[in-house]
C-alpha cells in the first residue's frame, strides 16, 4: 500500500497565455490531494472518494470508468473526478508495464474541484506517483510530470498546457513554457486566495478563450501580453534573494503586474461577476495586486498582502465563501506511506 500526497498551486502569472507556449509562472501551496493505492488480485479498480468536494463516493469497475454501475453522486463531478483517477490508472500501467494491475484506490482532497486551484492535477500527479510505487516502480520526477501531463492532456481533449502537472510535481514556483519546465527560486509570497464556492469548466473556459483568438486580432494580442507580464514578473523573481522574506517594493510590483494579469484575463472572457468581486474587496482592502487564478469562470482569486486586511475583508465580501492565507509548497508529490509490497 502506498500514499502520496501532492500539492494544488494557484497562478501568479500566465494561465491560459500558457496554452499557446507563452511563460507561466504557477506556485504550489500547501493544500494536498492525497491518494492511496493498494494493489488488487484482479484487474478491477475500486475507488473510493472521501472528499472531492463531493459527498464521497465508491465505485468498482474492471476495464475503463466507462463501463461502471450508477451511483448516487451528480454525473459532471462524477464524471470529472472518475476520468483524471482513470488516466492516472492507465499511466501508472503502461509506465510499470502491467496492463492487467487492479487498485484500491482512495482519495482525499483539500482541494475544491475545478476551482483554480489544480485540483486535477494533483490528483492525478498523487495517483500514478502511488500505483507505479504500489508496483514496485516508482518514477524519477520529470517522468511522473511528464506522464501526468498525458493524463490531463487525454481528459481535456488536448487542451491542457504542463503548467499545473510540472507544478504539483515540483513543488515551489516553477515557469513553463510549452514544453520547457523549470523550477524557480523565489521568495515566499504573501498569498490570500478567496474562494466564491463555485468552479469554472476547464475544457470550455480554454476553448472560448481559442474561439476568441481565432474570430478576433485583439485576443492573440492579449495571449501575447499576457506572456511579457509573465517575463516581467519572472525577471523581478529571479533578481530577487529566495532566503529573505520579499521587499514591499518587490511585492508591489509583482501585485501591478498580476493587476494587469487580471484585466487582460477579463478582455479573454475568463473572470466572472464573483472573480471580479474579490478581486476588488481584496484591492481595497490594500492588497498590493490580485487576479483570478487558473481557468476562471467561477472559483479562487489569489493577492498578494503582507497584513491580515484582505483575509478579513474577503471574509465578509458578499460572494466569497471562504479565504484562507496559502503557504508556498515547497514539495511537490510527497510519499506519506509506502509499505513497499509488489504483491496483493
Ligand atoms: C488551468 O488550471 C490553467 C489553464 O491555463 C489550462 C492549462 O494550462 O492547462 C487555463
Amino acid at each position: 500500500m502506498t500514499t502520496v500526497s501532492a500539492p494544488g498551486k494557484v497562478y501568479l502569472f500566465g494561465e491560459h497565455a500558457v496554452v499557446y507556449g507563452e511563460p507561466a509562472v504557477p506556485c504550489a501551496i500547501e493544500k494536498r490531494a492525497t491518494v492511496t493505492a493498494e494493489l488488487r488480485d484482479d484487474n478491477h479498480v475500486r475507488v473510493e472518494a472521501a472528499d472531492l468536494s463531493l459527498n464521497g463516493f465508491v465505485v468498482e469497475y474492471a476495464g475503463s470508468t466507462a463501463n461502471r454501475p450508477d451511483v448516487d453522486v451528480p454525473q459532471p463531478l462524477l464524471d470529472a473526478a472518475m476520468g483524471y483517477i482513470d488516466a492516472a490508472v492507465q499511466q501508472a500501467r503502461e509506465a510499470a508495464d502491467a496492463p492487467d494491475a487492479g487498485f484500491d484506490i482512495t482519495v482525499e482532497s483539500e482541494i475544491p474541484l475545478g476551482a483554480g486551484l489544480g485540483s486535477s492535477a494533483a490528483v492525478v500527479v498523487a495517483g500514478i506517483d502511488a500505483a507505479t510505487r504500489a508496483l514496485g516502480e516508482p518514477l524519477a520526477r520529470r517522468e511522473l510530470a511528464d506522464r501526468a501531463y498525458k493524463a490531463e492532456y487525454e481528459v481535456q481533449d488536448g487542451q491542457a498546457s504542463r503548467a499545473d502537472t510540472f507544478c504539483s510535481t515540483m513543488g515551489g514556483a516553477v515557469r513553463v513554457a510549452g514544453d520547457d519546465c523549470t523550477t524557480l527560486s523565489t521568495p515566499t509570497l504573501p498569498f490570500v486566495v478567496g474562494f466564491d464556492g463555485g468552479a469554472g469548466d476547464t475544457g470550455k473556459l480554454v476553448a472560448g478563450v481559442r474561439e476568441l483568438r481565432e474570430q478576433y486580432s485583439f485576443a492573440a494580442d492579449t495571449v501575447e501580453a499576457i506572456g511579457d507580464i509573465v517575463s516581467m514578473g519572472e525577471s523581478l523573481l529571479v533578481d530577487a534573494d529566495p532566503e529573505v522574506p520579499p521587499s514591499d517594493e518587490l511585492v508591489s510590483e509583482l501585485g501591478d503586474l498580476m493587476n494587469i494579469n487580471h484585466g487582460l484575463l477579463s478582455a479573454l472572457g475568463v473572470s466572472s461577476r464573483s472573480l471580479d468581486t474579490m478581486v476588488w474587496a481584496a484591492r481595497e482592502a490594500g492588497a498590493e495586486g490580485a487576479k483570478l487564478t487558473g481557468a476562471g469562470g467561477g472559483g479562487c482569486i489569489v493577492a498578494l498582502d503582507q497584513s491580515d486586511e484582505t483575509e478579513t475583508s474577503l471574509r465578509y465580501t458578499p460572494g466569497c465563501k471562504d479565504t484562507f492565507r496559502a503557504e508556498l509548497a515547497d514539495e511537490g508529490a510527497r510519499v506519506e506511506v509506502d509499505v513497499g509490497s509488489e504483491e496483493a
